[in-house]
């Protein structure tokens, strides 16, 4: 079932537990995610980078696929197609191709400039029904050619988004996306505490969901993180899988090249990953 993501995460803020955003590449990304969303009765939120939505052959191509695919497999749990890490532009093109929630990531912007973008945005999702994620102090790392370094958000600009009426604010803590280095300090939690204790009720988001610690990740849930970004684990778990399959030679036996079954063992660990994220945040069971 479409949603956009206030409702979502309002519970998840209420209920102290986090909803995840797993980001889809394909159709193979997107049916195994709607599948274990609907088989732990989770909500979920299906996050598309901009260079993913162009790869998919565009943002109305994805939110074309995503709502026949929800209504063909039946899925009753609520399922949201967010824009991730979206610039104004591809936030203009995502509220046209019938996404239900956006992200503007306004975090590299001078602070006024990302207000104002910030507050225009919001004030065209909430008028279309749409949920819209805001950012404050950018995520470390790479995703899709942008680099961030990782710095943690300043409380005080944190509440001024927050003041713009957004659903869902996220704010760098320390986190990166993609693999975490071995010399990495940790999310700060210190940081985290501030950001909530200035933003109220607003449900936080933590990016870069991907190899964190587990008691990390329990511990930013009890401080206010009500959405958890999960992306580089599900390619990595669909990379081993697909690897192990092709260095087995199964692709030569029989029909094995067979997309369907060349591609079943990288789906099957996606779906894994998802389920364990799914537990591990605590949304199983609260559709
Ligand atoms: P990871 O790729 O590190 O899981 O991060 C995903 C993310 O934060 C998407 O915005």
């Amino acid at each position: 079932m479409l949603a956009n993501g206030i409702e979502m995460l309002k519970k998840a803020k209420a209920g102290h537990y986090a909803v995840g955003q797993f980001n889809i590449n394909n159709l193979e990304w997107t049916k195994a995610i709607l599948q274990v969303a609907e088989e732990l009765k989770a909500p979920v939120i299906l996050g598309v980078s901009e260079g993913a939505g162009k790869y998919m052959g565009g943002f109305a191509t994805v939110a074309a696929m995503v709502a026949a695919m929800d209504k063909e497999l039946k899925i009753s749990v609520p399922v949201c197609t967010h824009l991730d890490h979206g610039t104004y532009e591809g936030a203009y093109k995502c509220v046209k191709a019938g996404f239900t929630s956006i992200m503007f990531d306004g975090s590299h912007y001078p602070i006024e400039e990302n207000i104002w973008k910030t507050k225009e945005l919001t004030h065209v999702a909430h008028n279309l029904g749409m949920s819209i994620e805001a950012e404050v102090g950018a995520i470390g790392g790479e995703e899709d050619g942008v680099i961030g370094m990782g710095e943690c958000a300043d409380p005080d600009e944190c509440k001024k988004i927050a003041d713009l009426g957004v659903d869902m604010l996220a704010a760098g803590i320390g986190n990166i996306h993609g693999k975490y280095p071995a010399n990495w300090k940790g999310l700060s939690f210190e940081t985290l505490a501030a950001v909530q204790a200035k933003t109220g009720e607003m449900p936080l988001v933590l990016h870069g969901g991907s190899g964190i610690p587990e008691d990390m990740i329990r511990k930013a849930i009890t401080l206010g993180v009500s959405k958890i970004n999960v992306n580089t684990e599900c390619q990595l778990s669909f990379a081993e899988a697909t690897r192990k399959y092709i260095e087995a030679g199964k692709d030569l036996e029989g029909k094995g090249f067979d997309p369907r079954k060349l591609l079943a063992p990288g789906v099957e660990a996606i779906k894994e990953t998802v389920r364990q994220k799914i537990k591990l945040f605590g949304s199983d069971g609260k559709a």
